[in-house]
This record gives structure tokens, sequence and C-alpha cells, in this order.
């Protein structure tokens, strides 16, 4: 420094002020007096920057006398015993202000869709038509349905065309919801309006005594936040990964809603259908309310609250007491943690201080409903009955998305040709990841076996809260960063938040719907995440019959395309030969068995036409692949080979096989 300063003094007048000023700035800062003042100064500065923050975004300014819209209700027409329920998505207009009028789309309307109703146990028929100018999908959200019915980004329905999903409702009555599910285009559809609930009755919830009346004691209240342009047109802004959020709140598509309701006890039914804005619901009087159901159905008891915390994608069903009359604003409140409010106001906005809806309680001579002591019975699922832990490890680098060989676990569906984001942003844009990959529509990343209890634990490695959501099942929460789950989050949930850096671990019974060819989804529901790639595939297996003879002995299994290969031919006869001398169990397995019979084989010769065995052991729609698999005794693939040409170093794999069957004797 001093050698520099003498150094300089020959130079020109204004250098050698600017590094005298240097000198003095740094004596100042260096002093331990200036530190005195600086740093309580600072302090303060960081708490005014925090409230700031908190209160950043805020609809204060929004008039809240437009009356809440309430959906109407589709109960379906029974037709030859199934129910038939008919949802066209198509473009609108609404003017959620006067005299402006906004292009959005819904479902048999313009903005959002009907109140779905149907029991347990109906076989339905949803018939979808797209009415849109672009691919949509439809997707219900939290029911147990097969995977062609799922409406995930696999059950496209092209512009103009229709899509029929048939199913039964085979599950406990909850609020579910249903959306697009595009690869890529779910956030833009959804902010459009494209969305609605779907409520399940059964026994249970027809015999309490709860608010059920929709419309007068029995409310949805679906939560968007939306950002208006100058000329009153939606603004869907994201950026590469930035979630889309907006600084006005519509309830059921209401701006300013205000809802006139019977002084008594109420039921609202929450759904948050925004895009990526997590919620911090209450009453601006801090009153106490219960919450009875979670995601997925009703909760063994009622839990008295102030606040629900909803993240995209989560529901709660509330029962709130009117009795006393006075109105009162519904709210989400300035209430997450520091590092996700300052998280979420660098991504474009806080976690904002919002007025919801304002409730004008009206005298009435209805008696109220009660509030049941015993809502649900849900068993607790015995963790020691799960066949594995999964890992869903959320954020982190991207790692290589090759094709998958030897490992497992990971597989290439598309082969080489797989493209990587299927259809989803690629390049500069790649989202983050789980377990290292980005979504690729031609690429399985986990194979559940059908009737398997299973543990995902997932690990949020990211700077941000994920609400992770999975497909098919209702899932209950074991533990986060090893608490136990207590209230509410011992309810069933679909999709749970992760908050940046913990884990949280989940048990699921994936007891029914198995499908070789088509994968169901999981991601998360921050819907421009899962829009960039923040989403993986999973299929649910049966186990083949054969599999089970296999035990007691390591065996080796061939998968051949079939004999029209000159390959699969040489090798079956390389295989057959030297294995049934060595006795040791081959398994030869093909779609072509007929054309394959005629080899006369000394192994067993099995037939795929189902593609059963090739999902199996993850070779998928591959269409031209062989595999060579080892499984030890306990039928654990140990070994594996794949890729266009077979494997034909018989020695090595004997070798391999000896190693095995003596370190599986110790
Ligand atoms: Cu609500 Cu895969 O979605
Ligand atoms: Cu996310
Ligand atoms: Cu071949």
């Amino acid at each position: 420094m001093r050698a520099r300063s003498e150094k300089s003094l020959g130079k020109s007048k204004g250098e050698d002020i600017f590094l005298n000023l240097l000198r003095r700035f740094g004596q100042f800062f260096c002093s331990p007096e200036t530190w005195k003042v600086a740093l309580p100064l600072l302090g303060l500065c960081g708490l005014v920057l925090y409230w700031l923050l908190f209160h950043w975004t805020s609809n204060a300014d929004t008039a809240f006398v437009n009356p809440l819209t309430v959906p109407p209700e589709l109960r379906g027409e029974t037709i030859a015993g199934r129910k038939q329920f008919r949802l066209v998505v198509a473009p609108g207009k609404r003017a959620f202000r006067l005299g402006q009028s906004t292009r959005t789309a819904g479902v048999n309307g313009d903005y959002l869709g009907p109140t779905i109703r149907v029991d347990r146990g109906d076989l339905v028929d949803f018939t979808v038509i797209n009415g849109l100018n672009e691919v949509t999908t439809m997707h219900w959200h939290g029911l147990h349905v097969p995977a062609r019915m799922d409406g995930t980004p696999h059950q496209k329905i092209l512009p103009g065309k229709t899509w029929t999903a048939s199913f039964e409702i085979d599950q406990e009555a909850g609020p579910m919801w249903y959306h697009p599910h595009p690869h890529g285009a779910t956030g833009a559809q959804a902010y459009q309006g494209i969305a609605g609930m779907l409520w399940i009755d059964d026994e249970t919830s027809r015999s309490l005594d709860l608010p059920d009346e929709y419309g007068v004691d029995d409310f949805p209240l679906v939560i968007q936040d939306r950002e208006f342009d100058r000329e009153g047109q939606f603004r869907y802004r994201r950026g590469q990964q930035a979630p889309a959020f907006g600084d006005e709140i519509l309830v059921n598509g209401t701006l300013g809603a205000m809802l006139e309701l019977e002084s008594r006890l109420i039921r609202f039914r929450l759904l948050n259908g925004s895009n990526a804005r997590v919620y911090h619901i209450g009453f601006e009087d801090d009153r106490m309310f219960h919450q009875i159901a979670t995601d997925g159905g009703f909760l063994n008891r009622a839990v008295a609250t102030t606040r629900i915390i909803l993240a995209p994608g989560e529901r709660a069903e509330i029962v709130v007491d009117f009795s006393s009359g006075g109105e009162v604003m519904l709210k989400s409140f300035a209430e997450a943690g520091m590092l996700e409010t300052v998280e979420s106001f660098f991504e474009g906005a806080g976690n904002g201080d919002f007025n919801l809806m304002l409730i004008r309680p009206q005298a009435t001579e209805q008696v109220s409903h009660s509030l049941p002591e015993k809502l649900n019975t849900i068993n607790r699922i015995d963790p020691s009955l799960a066949t594995r832990t999964r890992l869903m490890r959320l954020g982190g680098p991207i790692s290589d998305q090759g094709p998958a060989r030897n490992g497992g676990q990971g597989t290439e569906l598309g082969g080489a040709a797989g493209a990587r984001g299927g259809g989803g942003r690629r390049g500069a844009g790649r989202g983050i990841p789980i377990n290292g990959k980005v979504m690729d529509m031609h690429r399985i990343d986990e194979r559940v076996r059908l009737g398997d209890i299973e543990i995902w634990e997932i690990e949020n490695r990211s700077g941000q809260m994920h609400p992770f959501h999975i497909h098919l099942v209702q899932f209950q929460i074991l533990d986060r960063d090893g608490r136990p789950p207590v209230g509410a989050e011992r309810g069933w949930k679909d999709t749970v938040r992760v908050a940046s850096g913990e884990t949280v671990r989940i048990i699921a019974h994936f007891e029914r719907y198995s499908d070789p060819l088509v994968p169901y989804m999981y991601h998360c529901h921050i819907m421009e995440h899962e829009d960039g790639g923040m989403m993986g595939q999973f299929l649910v297996l049966e186990e083949p019959a054969e599999l089970a003879s296999l035990r007691g002995a390591p065996s080796v299994v061939l998968y051949i395309t079939g004999l029209a290969c000159s390959h699969c031919y040489a090798q079956v006869e390389l295989f057959d030969q030297a294995l049934a001398e060595r006795k040791i169990e081959l398994l030869v397995i093909t779609p072509q068995a007929e054309d394959a019979s005629r080899l006369k084989l000394q192994g067993r010769l099995i037939s795929d036409s189902e593609h059963q065995w090739a999902a199996w052991l993850g070779l998928g729609h591959l269409e031209h692949s062989h595999g060579t698999f080892l499984l030890d005794k306990n039928v654990t693939e140990r070994w594996r080979d794949t890729g266009f040409e077979p494997f034909m170093d018989v020695e090595a794999l004997v070798d391999r096989l000896t190693a095995l069957s003596t370190s599986s004797q110790q």
C-alpha cells in the first residue's frame, strides 16, 4: 500500500487526491470508533429492510366489494351405471374489474371450472374437450386412478380433440382438484384459469354433522394471485425458473371478494390454486377456527388453530364459527420465515400481506351444525412394512443425463434420442433437478413394485421451499428432520412442503394400478419449477410371475428382441449352451416368443408380449435393445448390460456369477 502511494507521487494531482481519499476512507472504516456507531445503524437498516420485505407486496388498496363467485356444482348424468361428465376447456373473457375485460380460459365457463361432486364407488367418465388452440391435458390431482387416465403430459389432448378418462372413485371423502398438466405449459394454462375442485363424498362424510349445504354453509375457496397489466390483461411473467407471482388476489375468480353468509358454523374448502405463492391463512382478528381435512381426507379430530399454511396444490377444509356476527377479513399474513421471505422476494415478490376475502355474517334463523368430536379413523402406516426407502434429492447440481448403464436405477426409455427436458425449455433454462436430473418424458426415473409400501425421503438441498407432489397415492408424513408430525400434519397428503435444508420422510402404499408403459409423475407443485423440469416419472409394476421361481440361486436373464436379429440368435445360442453345462439357470425373455421357440433351448423361454418384463427390467420402450442381467438368489439385480449390441463375454459373466454365489453363501 505504502510503496504504491509513494510511487504515485509523481503522477497527476487528480490521482493523488483520489489516493488520499482512499486512505482516509480506509482509516475511517478501520477505526473501532466508526464501527461502534455503524454496527447498530446497520442493524437498524437490516430490521427496516426485513420489515419492508415482509410487507412489500400487499393488496391493501383493493376494495372488497364484489360478491364471491361460487362455481356451479357438476354432479354428472348417470348413463348405464356410469356417471358422465363433460368438461369443455376453452378461452373466455371476464371482467374482474368494472369496465375491463380480461382474456382468460376456463372449464365450462370463462374462468375456473365447476365443482365436480362424486361419491366413493362411482364409475365415472370425464370427457374433456380441448377448445384451446394448443395442446392440453387434464389431471385429477389427488385421485387414485390408472396411469392412462391420470391426465399427465402423456395423455395429450390436441386442439379440437376430445379425451375421456374412465375410472372408479376408489378412495375416501376429500377435497381434490383438477388442472391441466401439459409439459412445459402447465403454469401458463393454469394462470389463464383452467382448474377446478373435485370433491369426493363417502359414508363418513355423509354421516358427519358438518356444514354441507353447497354455497350456503359449505364453500369452495380457490385462492390465486394474479398480476394485471395496464389494459387489464393477465401478465404471466416467468423468467428462467422464476415462479410467477401476482399482486392481486382472486378467490374463485373474484377480485376483491366479499361474502355474505349466515352467522353460524361455516365450512370452507380451501385450495391454493396459485402457481407459486404460499399463503399463511387466518382471520384479521386472529380468531380460532378448526381444520377438519387435509389434501386427502378428514383428520381424525378437528385441529384448533389460527393459521393454515398452504403451498400451491395443497388443500385444507376448515370450519369457522360466525355466530357472533361482525364482519371480518380472511387474510394471508406475512409470516414466512426470514429466509423464505427474502428468497421469495428476490424471485419476484415477498410472501406478502394480503387480504383474501371480506366476510359479512348476516342474522339467521337456521340452526348451526356442530363440530363432531371424531371425524375419521386414519390408520398409521407402519414404517417397518416398507420394502425400501427411495431418495428424492431436490436441487443441487444437474448430473449427466446420459443413458443409464449398469445402474439399475435410472433407465433411458428413448435411448440416445431421448430429448432432454422433454419438450420443456432447453439449454440455458435448465431447471431445478430431482436426483440430479431434470424431466425427460422419455426416461423412467423410478420403478415401484405394485403392492409395496415405500418410504420416500425428500431432501431439499436447494435454497428455497418446494411443495413436493406425488401422483396416484395419498401419503402420510413420517417425520421432518426426524421430528414426527403433529396436528394436521398427521392427515392424508399428496403434496408436502419441504423447506430449504429440510428432509421430510413420507410413507405410501402403492396398492393399485400397475402399467408397464405409462408412468405417473412426481414433481414440485410450484408450476414454473415443474414446467422447468423439476419433475420425474415412476412406473408401478407388477412383479413378473416367473420371478419367484428364480429365488434360491443366482440366475441369468437375457432379454432379446427376437430371432430376426442375428445378434440375439448368436447370444442365445452361446449362453444357453455355456450355462447349461454349468447348471446355471437361464431365462430368455422376448416379445417374439413364438418365433424364438424354434430354438429348442435348454433354458426357459418366456413371452413378454405385454412388456411386463421389459418394464420390470427397465427396458421399457427400447425397441432394439438387448439386455443381460445377473440376479442374485433373492432375485435382486446385481449386474446388467443393456444396449444395441448384446453382451457376449460368457466367461466374464460366469466369473461374476461364481463370485456372487460364494459371497452370498458367507
Ligand atoms: Cu397438481 Cu402433477 O399435479
Ligand atoms: Cu419448486
Ligand atoms: Cu437382437
